[in-house]
């Protein structure tokens, strides 16, 4: 199974974007903790970060076929981009949603997921912890739609 690992813009800089936050933990140090976790789960992972809306686009159309589900942080587009949602359904990729913060416990403008409608489930609130969870959680989620 292979499984992609997308992260919005800004959060490159996690480790020193506003830690009373999203905390001390980089990014590096989550996809590294992620490739632990999916060689436990006998998975690939494909890890990448976008700080433009169209290249993240791009890079979703080309797991059409190849790539079996997803892992999303979309960032500050997941409040403003159903283009992104759009294009994750176009290529009928699974996803999972996740934040490093409780989007809904923050200011009004967070409070919405333009992603949420199409995911199979959103973990939000737990920091970096947050994307093993959703990772372990998607896994699951599909191997369970494929024995079905
Ligand atoms: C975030 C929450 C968004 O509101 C914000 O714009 C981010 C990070 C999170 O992981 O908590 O960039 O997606």
């Amino acid at each position: 199974m292979r499984i992609a690992v997308f992260n919005g813009p800004n959060l490159n800089l996690l480790g020193i974007r506003e830690p009373a936050i999203y905390g001390t933990t980089t990014l590096g140090e989550i996809e590294a903790r992620l490739e632990a976790v999916g060689a436990e789960l006998g998975i690939t992972l494909l890890f990448s970060q976008f700080n433009d809306e169209g290249r993240m686009i791009d890079a979703i159309h080309n797991c059409y076929g190849v790539v079996d589900g997803a892992l999303v942080n979309a960032g500050a587009w997941t409040h403003t981009s159903l283009a992104i949602r759009d294009a994750l359904t176009a290529v009928r990729l699974p996803y999972a949603e996740v934040h490093l913060s409780n989007i809904w416990g923050r200011e009004p403008e967070r409070r919405h997921s333009w992603l949420a409608p199409g995911a199979i489930g959103v973990i939000a609130g737990f920091g970096a912890d947050g994307y093993e969870l959703a990772l372990r959680g998607l896994v699951q989620a599909l191997r369970r739609s494929s024995e079905s």
